[in-house]
C-alpha cells in the first residue's frame, strides 16, 4: 500500500542516527516484524529507500535510520507535520515462532528486532553488538520488553568487550531457545547462523541488499539461496528480507 503519512516525531538515537515516527494507521495495522517500508526521500528523487520497521505503537510506526547519503540526509531534517510518501509494509518478515527466542542485532540491525521483541509470544533475550557506547541505540526500549539484554561493544566502552559471538556461545550452552532471529552485518549473520545451526536451533536472518523497486520487479536485490540442494536467485525485497539461515548461500 502506497500512501502519504505525517511525521509526528523525530529524535536522535546516536550521532547521525535517528528514530522517525509516522502517524500511519494502515501501515501499523498491517505490519509484521521483519518487514520494511519504502520511503520516497525527497519530492524530486525517483528512487525510494528501504528501512526496516523498528516499532509499532497504536497507529504510530517508527523506523530508525543512519544518515548515509542524500536520501537519509533529507529524512533527517524532517520535522513533525512533514508529509512523506511511504510504500509498505513490504517483504517477508520473521516467522514469530512459539517459545522463548533470542534476538541478535548488530548496529542498526538492532532496530527491526525491537518490533520482533514486542510481538514475541514467549520470553525474549537479546544480544546487541555496537562499535562503542556512543553508537549504542534503543537500549532502554529493549530493556523494557526483554527478559535479558546483553550489550557487547568492540572497544569495551559499554557492556562486554568484543562481538556478539562470545555471549551467543554462552547463552546457547545455558538456555534453550526455539529460534534465533538476527539482523546486522553479513559477517555477524554468518557467525550467528553457524553457531545456532550447530546448536540445532532454527535461525532466521534479515538480509540487506541495494534495492530498486522494492516489490520484486527489477531484480536489483537478488541473492543466492538454496533448498533441497537446488540453488536459485531470490529477491531480498519480496522473498526476504528475512530468510531461514539454512537457505542462504554463505
Ligand atoms: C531491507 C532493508 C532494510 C533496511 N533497513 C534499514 C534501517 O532500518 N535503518 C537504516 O539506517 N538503513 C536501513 N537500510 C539501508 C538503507 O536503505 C540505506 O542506508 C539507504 O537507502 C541509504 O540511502 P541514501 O540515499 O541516504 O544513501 P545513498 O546515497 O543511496 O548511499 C549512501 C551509501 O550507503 C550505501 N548503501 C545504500 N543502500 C545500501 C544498502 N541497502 N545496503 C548497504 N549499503 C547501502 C551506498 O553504497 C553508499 O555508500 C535497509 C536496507 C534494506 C535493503
Ligand atoms: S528491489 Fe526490485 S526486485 Fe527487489
Amino acid at each position: 500500500m502506497r500512501s502519504i503519512f505525517t511525521v509526528t516525531d523525530i529524535r536522535p538515537l546516536a550521532s547521525g542516527v535517528f528514530a522517525i515516527t509516522f502517524d500511519a494507521p494502515e501501515l501499523a495495522r498491517a505490519a509484521t516484524p521483519g518487514q520494511f517500508v519504502h520511503i520516497k526521500c525527497g519530492h524530486s528523487r525517483p528512487l525510494r529507500r528501504p528501512f526496516g520497521i523498528c516499532d509499532v505503537r497504536g497507529d504510530m510506526l517508527t523506523v530508525a535510520f543512519e544518515v548515509r547519503g542524500d536520501g537519509t540526509r533529507w529524512l533527517a531534517v524532517s520535522e513533525p507535520g512533514r508529509r512523506v510518501d511511504i510504500n509498505g509494509p513490504l517483504g517477508h518478515g520473521f516467522s514469530n515462532p512459539d517459545g522463548d527466542i533470542l534476538l541478535v542485532g548488530g548496529g542498526l540491525g538492532a532496530a527491526p528486532l525491537l518490533f520482533a521483541a514486542r510481538r514475541a509470544r514467549g520470553r525474549v533475550s537479546a544480544i546487541l553488538g555496537f562499535r562503542s557506547d556512543a553508537n549504542a541505540i534503543l537500549r532502554e526500549e529493549f530493556d523494557s520488553v526483554c527478559e535479558d539484554v546483553f550489550v557487547a561493544t568492540e572497544d569495551g566502552s559499554s557492556g562486554l568487550r568484543g562481538t556478539v559471538v562470545p555471549p551467543l556461545e554462552e547463552l546457547m550452552k545455558t538456555k534453550r531457545f526455539s529460534a534465533v532471529l538476527a539482523c546486522g552485518p553479513r559477517p555477524m549473520l554468518r557467525a550467528v547462523a553457524d553457531i545456532s545451526e550447530s546448536a540445532g536451533v532454527k535461525c532466521e536472518i534479515s538480509l540487506e541488499e541495494r534495492m530498486g523497486c522494492g516489490v520484486g520487479a527489477c531484480l536489483v536485490c537478488v541473492c543466492e539461496t538454496q533448498s533441497d540442494d537446488v540453488t536459485k536467485m531470490s529477491r531480498v525485497c519480496r522473498d526476504g528480507p528475512v530468510f531461514d539461515s539454512r537457505e542462504v548461500v554463505r
